[in-house]
């Protein structure tokens, strides 16, 4: 039977078994669901009744074609020798792990393997994730991976030596652009008598506002600023700090991250 299998009902798992499931691209009958432990996979049968829920990952490889694998990256050398022999060589391996590459992936198994980020915001349909397949994976496969993750979000092709700097946009990003909303929020709630919360509110909902904006516009950032910072007024003056400053600050975060995306799995 081609179902898709999911191996970790973690954070990751979860978000896609919920979106591929509520999204209606894929029925209960075509899904199986494990975990390490007991309780995740008695959580993932009572939100999904009918779903298939394997005792082992290896009970898992018998039954599905297409497995997922959404375990942390320092877990999929050993899924995927315990699962080898439960497999036949056609298997599509779709591995969701940062930092561990197609070269890696395919010295374990040398049929097809994909690799997909998804990003947390993919748990409201919103979202990029990032695909990459291998060598080995053929037209059907690779459409079939495709359609799955656009049920959840966009997806990019992108090249795995793209894959480090994609990941920090689409994966991270989220994160990323948390703190930025945190820390404009509290810095104008700290210089004001607007309580921390009102702050947090109207930071978020501009935020959000903004990114819609430049998606229904297609205006660039720059082009905003320009709108937005009329010379003398209020906006100029804080864009003119943030742009002292903050290229300093994000070259620093980059290739910060860069280094431990490096060092992820190893
Ligand atoms: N979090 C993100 O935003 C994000 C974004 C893109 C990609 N990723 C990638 O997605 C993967 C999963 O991340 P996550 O955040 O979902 O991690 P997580 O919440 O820790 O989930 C991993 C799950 O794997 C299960 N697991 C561990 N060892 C296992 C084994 N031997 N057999 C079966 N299941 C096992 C654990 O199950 P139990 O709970 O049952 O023990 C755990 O729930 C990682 O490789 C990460 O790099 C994460």
């Amino acid at each position: 039977m081609d179902c898709i299998g999911v191996i970790g009902y973690g954070h990751m798992g979860s978000m896609l078994v919920d979106g591929f499931l509520s999204s209606g691209v894929l029925g209960v009958d075509e899904v199986v669901v494990t975990s390490r432990r007991q309780e995740s996979r008695d959580a993932c049968a009572a939100a999904w009744p009918g779903i298939g829920i394997a005792a082992t990952n290896s009970e898992l490889a018998r039954q599905c074609r297409t497995i997922i694998l959404a375990v942390r990256p320092q877990e999929v050398k050993d899924v995927l020798h315990e699962i080898f022999p439960a497999m036949d060589g056609d298997e599509h391996i779709v591995s969701l792990a940062a930092g561990v590459g197609l070269t890696e992936l395919e010295g374990l198994f040398s049929g097809s393997v994909t690799r997909a980020i998804p990003t947390i915001t993919s748990t409201i349909g919103q979202g990029t994730t990032l695909v990459c397949h291998g060598r080995q994976v053929g037209m059907h496969d690779a459409l079939r991976i495709e359609g799955l993750f656009s049920s959840i979000g966009n997806v990019m092709l992108v090249g795995e030596e793209e894959l480090p700097a994609a990941t920090i946009l689409s994966s991270c990003g989220p994160g990323l652009l948390a703190a930025v909303i945190e820390e404009l929020a509290g810095a104008a709630a700290h210089a004001s008598s607007l309580s921390g919360d009102r702050a947090l509110e109207l930071a978020t909902e501009t935020a959000a506002a903004t990114a819609a904006y430049l998606r229904e516009t297609g205006e660039t950032p720059g082009d905003l600023v320009g709108r937005v910072a009329t010379g003398g007024g209020v906006t100029e003056v804080g864009v003119k700090g943030i742009r002292e400053r903050l290229p300093e600050v994000f070259d620093e975060a980059v290739a910060a991250m860069l280094e431990r995306y490096g060092a992820v799995g190893k």
